[in-house]
């Protein structure tokens, strides 16, 4: 019994592991930058005139659209999108 338990319990956290920052970002904030930005989500922030200049502003922002999107993600889900968009795009 406990066994299977435990076989649950790992089973049902397996997606929430796979979750990468991509995927929470693009499930929750694809869809508003998108219609934003004339169906080019990612100039957002690649725009010359972008907003986002250093990883704390990035952190800002991301918890400030999360509202937004009305995720509620933990702070470490939320460190990973940073991570995704720091490494992706920003650059710092
Ligand atoms: C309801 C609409 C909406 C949703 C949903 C949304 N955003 Fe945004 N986002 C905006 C707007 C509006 C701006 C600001 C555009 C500007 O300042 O010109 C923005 C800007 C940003 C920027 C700054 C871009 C720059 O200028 O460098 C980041 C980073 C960002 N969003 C991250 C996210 C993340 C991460 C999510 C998902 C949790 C998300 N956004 C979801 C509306 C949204």
């Amino acid at each position: 019994m406990i066994r299977l338990i435990g076989l649950l319990v790992l089973l049902m956290s397996a997606p929430l592991m796979a979750a990468d920052g991509k995927g929470l970002h693009d499930s929750a904030c694809l869809q508003c930058h998108s219609s934003l930005t004339g169906g080019k989500p990612n100039t957002m922030y690649t725009r010359g005139d972008h907003k986002v200049k250093t990883l704390v502003k990035l952190q800002k922002r991301v918890k400030g659209c999360a509202v937004a999107a009305d995720v509620s993600w933990t702070e470490q889900q939320r460190e990973m999108v940073v991570q995704y968009l720091a490494k992706t795009f920003y650059h710092f």
